[in-house]
């Protein structure tokens, strides 16, 4: 196989062969990990583990060492709740030569994976379809069980990557890679340095991600339908498309003036760029915390 073809499954990846595994326990094992990722012939990598056990950092990790060996790498982070890049409530991608500058944004509109199932799966095909990086990682939520369980094979079936990487030790991560036998496998342990987030400091997180990104925008007038602006309410999350109806930013809502037909909205996008509204299931208060409609 070439270097540049894309690893399929049945192929050996760095030495481990379809459903084989590999016991790791420190940074360094870590370390070793992300090196032979980076130097070896993976090209799409999918991160996963429960709660707390350091998905987002190895990402980061991973994103920064490949930049560093020269080679081009992309993340597209699922993780609608705790973001490692961008807002919550949607699904976003960013590259090694700019981590902090969105890529791509497609919105989920709720920080429930269970509840944006469908969104988040189109939104992870979409943004990996556009990806042009030869080393693309995805980084996911903690929900494992369930409908998380099936969530992360909807992820495997659109993104085809060549690792699993999991992190930890729950069973369920068996569970989902027994499923896909056929996708080599590295499983790694929790990092030493992982700790668990407090709720506060979750929301806290939130919060900020959400500031950060809303701020940073501006208010953009929408015409709208009076069937459009009565499904809306004062500062509800919105997703704004573009006139072919494709997502290109978060937004919420400011201000509906019915009698004109208008939406305010702040967002980072350019007001011209905007061809329509997607509603999502959360409303923003003063604060930015985030709560059900
Ligand atoms: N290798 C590491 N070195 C230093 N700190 C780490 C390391 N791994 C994890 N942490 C810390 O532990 C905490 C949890 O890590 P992280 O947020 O990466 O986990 P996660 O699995 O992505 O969590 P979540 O399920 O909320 O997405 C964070 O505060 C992070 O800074
Ligand atoms: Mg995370």
């Amino acid at each position: 196989m070439s270097p540049d073809a894309s690893p399929r499954p049945g192929v050996i990846v760095h030495g481990l062969r379809d459903g084989e595994t590999n016991e790791t326990s420190s940074v360094s094992e870590w370390d070793e990990a992300i090196a032979r990722i980076v130097d070896g012939r993976v090209r799409r990598v999918l991160v996963l583990g429960a709660v707390d056990v350091g998905k987002s950092t190895f990402c980061q990790l991973l994103l920064h060492r490949a930049s560093e060996r020269g080679r081009t790498a992309a993340v597209i982070d699922t993780d609608v709740g705790q973001k490692m890049i961008g807002p919550p409530a949607t699904v976003t991608g960013a590259t090694s030569e700019a981590p902090e500058a969105l890529t791509g944004l497609a919105f989920v509109g709720t920080m429930d994976p269970a509840q944006g199932v469908t969104r988040v799966v189109s939104g992870l095909d979409r943004l990996c379809r556009s990806a042009r990086t030869d080393l693309l990682i995805v980084n996911t939520s903690g929900l494992l069980r369930g409908v998380g369980r099936r969530l992360k094979a909807a992820k495997i079936a659109v993104l085809r990557p060549d690792l699993l990487l999991t992190i930890g030790d729950d069973p369920h991560l068996d569970l989902i890679a027994a499923e896909h036998a056929g996708v080599a496998r590295l499983r790694l342990a929790s990092s030493p340095e992982a700790q668990r987030k407090t709720p506060g400091q979750r929301r806290a997180a939130r919060r900020e991600a959400f500031r950060r990104y809303l701020e940073a925008g501006r208010s953009c007038i929408i015409p709208l339908a009076s069937s459009g602006l009565l499904a809306l309410s004062d500062r509800q999350l919105v997703g704004l498309v573009d006139h072919k109806g494709r997502d290109v930013a978060l937004g919420l809502v400011e201000a509906l003036d019915r009698a004109r037909g208008e939406v305010q909205v702040l967002s980072p996008a350019r007001t011209e760029a905007v061809g329509g509204l997607i509603l999502g299931w959360l409303r923003l208060d003063e604060y930015w915390n985030a709560r059900p409609l």
